[in-house]
């Protein structure tokens, strides 16, 4: 049994969701939990605003308010935004909730009591001016590994290093811009090195599984040696440790956890939240249940994440899932790499950035939002990378998505419409076999899959059939079975991009039946009934396409359905509910003859250059 708790990086409530957060961790998720729960896969999508941390302070005093404002706003303007994009979160929380906070405070006095945290007084940087201790984002300075000017005070963005502050050169508050002070102050520090030889058996455990971008970092913290982290800040926004039980009050006065403390732990939080809140829905989810998410062996957990989460995920998370006991572990940490815009580096300062919410407000269709999600799918930053461009949008949409899979699906409903009384026709009798042929190949590609190559297996099929099925027929039915296949295999190994690659396959697989059929010409020859099945074939597989599809562009899958008067079948958020295996069953022909088809209508129409050059125009 496969139980799949997918979660996406909990993005910081300080600003709207922009295209390369998309690409990173959000739409590859959301496409892989949408596929997963087509497959029948008990699938469970959490995440939530991240709503802790200096970022969030530093974007209230820039913006002249209170960090609790512009949680407010923040987390509202993502959620609406990523509700129009079509995301299936089974539940997206806020890290500022009370169930939050006092789970977080569980983990700080459970670790307290077990013995990994340990009180320690050492030197922070403080600024004398504003009177106040620099944490984390406060202070900027030269990154002690590999030089770069603006490293912040606990990670550089530039190397990925995750360091002590003090030791950054050349220190500047973020605050007054002067240069602080060293003074000592009191924090908390998760014993790290303690899970130095746990943490190296879990991660060689995963090496081959995991991308190996993740086991490179996760290797280069580990051979580095793992030192003590302090896991507490002196600030007043954040999860309060003023009252955790186990540590002097005095010390704990103005301290909160560290902002990714608390935020890894907000994954758990969340999905006792949705159980608790789902519990009173009356659909069968127990206030319990977020246990047999976190703590059934049975349960993946796939944490979706940007490269530059790898250590918390990786290390952090771990360790404090093991400190805490009877935790599971990420099962695989598919992180991105970055994604680029226009040749260059998103960069909300020089106007370089395209958010999301104002995407939507330009377009403000679904078919944008699906070429959007289409686009970005097609070149997901998996292993390098990559670049989106308004003309790659342009280009995706007009000449993919219209040319390929929207012309198939409108030449094969208009000409049913036009010749067929509008309805799926009949499967005349002599090709009544058709459907137990599917069946053996769907049964010779299983059976054969691990020892043969596909090359072969299409060989022998093809030759053993020769005589049941035409050339056509036959080409029409391998390139689904195996493309489905290696469909499957595609996101099993997180390999998104290549999936959806697989996917506009084979509706250029259609497209090419219907060329070769040239229903156009039977129909006006007397082989009325070689004409019925070409297009019976060819409603069959618009409806495999809609489900197929349906991860990657859901709300064009729900037009595709609702042709056919179908149910609408899209992978959407499901209580981590079993369903049946839609993908599986796609090895039955899904369409009664008779099915009326209701009015088709273009799915993507052109986007022209105006389009686009207005958008470009708006960089910079
Ligand atoms: O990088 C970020 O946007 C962080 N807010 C991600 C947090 S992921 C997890 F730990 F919650
Ligand atoms: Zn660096």
């Amino acid at each position: 049994m496969n139980r799949i708790l997918i979660t996406s990086a909990l993005p910081y409530a300080n600003g709207n969701i922009h295209l390369g957060h998309l690409a990173g961790a959000y739409l590859p998720a959301d496409i892989y939990a949408r596929f997963m729960r087509l497959m029948g896969e008990e699938v469970l999508y959490i995440c939530a605003s991240d709503e802790h941390g200096v970022a969030i302070n530093i974007s209230a005093e820039n913006e002249n308010t209170t960090p609790k404002q512009i949680i407010d706003k923040y987390h509202k303007a993502n959620l609406e935004a990523f509700a129009k994009f079509g995301m299936s979160f089974d539940f997206y929380s806020r890290t500022s909730n009370k169930m939050h906070h006092a789970n977080a405070l569980d983990f700080f006095e459970t670790l307290l009591k077990k013995g990994y945290l340990v009180e320690k007084t050492t030197e922070q940087f403080y600024d004398k001016q504003a009177s106040m201790f620099l944490p984390d984002r406060y202070v900027e300075g030269i990154c002690p590994e590999c030089g770069y000017d603006k490293a912040r005070g606990d990670q550089c963005d530039k190397c990925g290093a995750y360091y002590d502050q003090i030791n950054l050169k050349n220190p500047v508050s973020v605050v007054s811009n002067t240069t602080p002070i060293v003074r000592e102050t009191t924090h908390w520090y998760l014993r790290l090195s303690i899970f130095q030889e746990f943490l190296e058996a879990y991660i060689d455990s995963c090496s081959e599984a995991w991308k190996d971008n993740v086991i490179q970092q996760a290797k280069g913290w580990l051979k580095m040696g793992l030192e003590d982290r302090a896991i507490t800040r002196d600030l007043t926004w954040g999860v309060s440790i003023e009252n955790a039980k186990g540590i002097d009050k005095d010390k704990a006065k103005g301290k909160v956890l560290y902002v990714w403390f608390d935020a890894v732990l907000g994954y758990i939080t969340a999905t006792m939240e949705w159980a608790k809140i789902t519990s009173e829905k009356g659909i069968g989810i127990n206030k319990n249940d977020w246990e047999k998410w976190w703590k059934d062996e049975n349960t993946k957990h796939i944490a979706f994440i940007g490269k530059d989460n790898i250590v918390f995920h990786s290390i952090m998370l771990p360790a404090i899932e093991m400190a805490y006991g009877n935790f599971v572990m990420p099962h695989n940490i598919p992180a991105n790499e970055f994604l680029n815009l226009e040749g260059q580096k998103f960069s909300k300062s020089r106007n370089w950035s395209i958010d999301l919410q104002d995407f939507i407000a330009d377009f403000n269709t679904t078919q944008a939002v699906d070429s959007l999600r289409y686009t970005l799918g097609t070149i997901l930053p998996e292993n390098k990378d990559a670049d989106f461009t308004w003309k790659d949008f342009q280009s995706k949409t007009n000449n993919e998505l219209a040319a390929i899979l929207g012309n198939f699906i409108n030449r094969t409903l208009q000409f049913a419409k036009k010749n067929m009384d509008g309805k799926v026709p009949p499967l005349p009798e002599k090709y009544a076999k058709l459907q137990d042929i599917l069946n053996d190949i769907v049964q010779c590609y299983s059976v054969y899959k691990k020892e043969k190559s596909v090359e072969e297996i299409k060989n022998e099929c093809e030759t053993a059939l020769s005589t049941e099925i035409s050339k056509n027929d036959f080409a029409l039915f391998w390139s689904f079975v195996s493309g489905i296949n290696k469909i499957i295999e595609s996101y099993k190994k997180f390999r998104i991009k290549e999936a959806i690659a697989e996917t506009m396959n084979l509706a250029r697989a259609a497209n090419k039946y219907f060329n070769d059929e040239e229903p156009w010409k039977t129909i006006k020859t007397d082989n009325i009934d070689a004409c019925n099945k070409t297009i019976y074939l060819c409603c069959q597989a618009v409806y495999t396409l809609s489900i197929l599809f349906a991860p990657i562009i859901p709300y064009t899958s729900y037009k595709i359905q609702d042709f056919f008067g179908a149910n609408t079948i899209r992978g959407s958020a499901n209580n981590g509910l079993k369903t049946i295996n839609y993908i599986k069953d796609l090895s039955n022909f899904k369409l009664a003859s008779g099915t009326e088809i209701i009015k088709p209508i273009i799915l993507f129409s052109q986007i022209e250059d105006k389009i686009i050059e207005e958008q470009i125009s708006k960089l910079g």
